[in-house]
């Protein structure tokens, strides 16, 4: 048997050859599918490829024709392939237009925005209360000298009025075997210094945070903040500090607020104070309609909100400023509890705990 007898019974007529491989085509819906036929027929060993390769053993005579067919058909295979692949691509991309199309009518997803820790918006809201009555908003350093902390507060080295702040000092010791430098532990250290910088008359606020060495529990915080405000003047007196405070607890608490003040201790001020306002949860009553008693103000009638008082004579000639002539008032106080109170909430710890439901509330 020749070669070509042998390609002839075995392979399809090209008709035939050219039919089924138009067919198969035809049934490709993939790029893997069209390209498997590719390989198939017009490959280095597809089917085609192997007729064109025949055609050179075949009897000289029969060689044109057969190679003319079969060359034919090639042309057509490779133009219906690539109209084939033109075919799918024109559907696939109907097709995504289709399923990518985007509805512009409907509604937009919710974007999450941020918003300001609820610290910082009560800070924010008594800073606001005293700027509109005059005070003008300074911030300080966290870490902060014991000369200011302490000692220019009247709060000499061995004072025992030291025991009641609990303080983080800085691990660095002065040549007298002494740690001068701290965490501050109020922002009353600002006293000293906004009256060292600047002449009278003073009238600021200043926020900032603070630290103590602190067991934690659901009033106490080892970082928390404070809002301290100072004013020196000639002729300032007692009666400025209580207007001025209580015009503070009415914008914060509501316009029927009451204030109390009542003698308290602080080595800065003389005399000294502690500010109260009466319970808005209980009206002051101690005891709510059905009875109860009163948990914000733990049935009292009063709730303390800040230490205050006439800045103390030493603390005045101690930066400089003459207290024959001069005067002030200074006051302090805890803006989370001031939060806690006016927003209900019982523990301080949340404040810093980071929980996003507890966060996103305010
Ligand atoms: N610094 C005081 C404290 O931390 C509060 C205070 C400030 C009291 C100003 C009087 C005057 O407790």
């Amino acid at each position: 048997m020749s070669a070509s007898e042998d390609i002839q019974i075995a392979s399809p007529s090209h008709d035939e050859l050219q039919a089924l491989a138009l067919a198969e085509l035809e049934a490709c819906s993939t790029d893997e599918s069209l390209e498997q036929w590719r390989i198939g027929y017009l490959g280095r060993s597809g089917k085609l490829t192997q007729v064109l390769r025949s055609v050179g053993s075949l009897p000289v005579e029969e060689r044109k024709a057969a190679g003319a067919a079969a060359n034919q058909i090639k042309t057509l295979l490779e133009r219906s392939f690539e109209d084939r692949q033109e075919e799918l691509l024109a559907q696939r991309r109907t097709g995504l237009a289709e399923t990518e199309r985007i509805d512009v009518t409907l509604p937009g997803r919710p974007v999450s925005v941020g918003r300001f820790h609820p610290s910082t918006q009560i800070v924010r809201e008594i800073c606001d209360a005293f700027a509109s009555m005059g005070f003008q908003i300074l911030e300080g350093p966290e870490v902060e000298w014991d000369r200011y902390n302490f000692e220019l507060l009247n709060i000499p080295q061995d004072h025992p009025a030291r025991d009641m702040w609990d303080t983080l000092w800085i691990d660095h010791v002065d040549d007298e075997g002494r740690r001068p430098m701290l965490l501050r532990t109020h922002t009353s250290p600002m006293q000293a210094r906004v009256m060292e910088s600047q002449e009278p008359p003073v009238r600021v606020i200043v926020p900032g945070k603070c630290y103590r060495y602190e067991a934690t529990d659901a009033t106490h915080e080892s970082q928390f903040y404070q809002i301290e405000g100072l004013a020196v003047d000639e002729g300032i007196t007692f009666a400025h500090l209580k207007g001025t405070l209580y015009e503070f607890a009415r914008r914060i608490f509501g316009q029927e607020r009451r204030i109390r003040f009542r003698c308290d201790y602080f080595p800065f001020v003389e005399p000294g104070v502690d500010m109260s306002i009466d319970c808005f949860n209980c009206q002051g009553d101690g005891h709510l309609k059905d009875g109860s008693g009163c948990r914000i103000c733990k049935e009292t009638g009063w709730i303390e909100i800040m230490g205050a008082g006439m800045v103390h004579p030493k603390v005045l000639a101690g930066v400089g400023y003459d207290p024959e002539k001069y005067t002030g008032f200074a006051f302090g106080m805890g803006p989370e509890r001031i939060a806690m109170l006016k927003y209900g909430i019982d523990d301080i710890r949340l404040f810093y705990g980071n929980d996003i439901r507890f966060l996103r509330q305010f």
